[in-house]
């Protein structure tokens, strides 16, 4: 039977994956921090569920266990994030540490307090890094630096937890999310962005629905790990048409 936890279950991609793995017939644990958008999804899909915050280690460590009650975990996708766009001039030290606690290190100890369960039930491990993580964008040294951090973490990790636990990556381009809505509140401002990639639309969070199913599942992809896949409208390798 699946177990699968995913972290960040009420933003846009963690949602649309917690309901297609339900649709599929897995059993997810929502842990989000949102009180009211968490129990809105859980009731929707009769989910386990509760809440944690990245920056409290123990609330991490909380969800680990309540999910292992109903058996070894199979899965564990953390999508929680940010995108903190400042100059360097204006970056602080706590931007950095924030940044890096939101998308490295409560990843690492999410897998880390789940590492024996997850071995028990010969789990896979989703991360999300994002395109700024192999690309050059201004304002986007904390983001960057710390997306990029996911990757080399993702690595170490498959590495370190084969062959017993696959640890993947999306590389995600700019999806409409609680995230993004600031950079997306002005229309010429989305389109100009759209324009920006081969496929010239934002990303949605239903594009990373089916990638996560599948990679949550041995049986389709039991031969992959360490993988970092874009999901990005072609943005991180095409160069747009004219
Ligand atoms: N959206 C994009 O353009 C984009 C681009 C590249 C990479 N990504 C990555 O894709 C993943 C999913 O993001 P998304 O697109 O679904 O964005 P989203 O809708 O903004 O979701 C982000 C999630 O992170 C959670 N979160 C933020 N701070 C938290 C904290 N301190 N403790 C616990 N949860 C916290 C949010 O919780 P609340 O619901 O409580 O706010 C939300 O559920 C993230 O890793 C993100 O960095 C997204």
């Amino acid at each position: 039977m699946d177990n699968i936890v995913i972290f960040g279950a009420t933003g846009a991609i963690g949602q649309s994956i917690a309901r297609q793995l339900h649709n599929e017939g897995a059993s997810v644990f929502l842990a989000a921090r949102h009180e009211a958008e968490r129990h809105s999804l859980a009731s929707e899909l009769g989910a386990r569920h509760a809440s944690f915050d990245a920056h409290d280690e123990a609330s991490i460590a909380a969800i680990i266990e309540e999910a292992t009650k109903a058996g070894p975990i199979t899965g564990l996708i953390w999508a929680v994030g940010s995108i903190l766009l400042k100059p360097l001039g204006k970056l602080t030290k706590d931007d950095f540490a924030t940044t890096f606690a939101l998308n490295v290190t409560g990843a690492a100890l999410a897998i880390r307090y789940a590492s024996d369960s997850l071995k028990a039930g010969k789990g896979s491990v989703l991360l999300f890094s994002s395109v700024a993580a192999s690309q050059g964008f201004a304002a986007h040294g904390a983001i960057g630096a710390a997306k990029a951090a996911v990757e080399g973490l993702a690595l170490a990790l498959a590495t370190e937890m084969a062959p017993d636990v696959r640890v993947n990556v999306i590389a995600p381009s700019l999806t409409r999310s609680k995230m993004a809505a600031p950079l997306l509140s002005n229309d010429i401002m989305a389109k100009g962005i759209a324009q920006s990639h081969p496929i010239r639309r934002l990303g949605t969070g239903d594009d990373f629905a089916s990638l996560a199913s599948l990679l949550m599942n041995p049986e389709h992809s039991g031969w992959m790990t360490g993988a970092i896949i874009p999901v990005d409208g072609g943005r991180g390798v095409l160069r747009t048409k004219g």
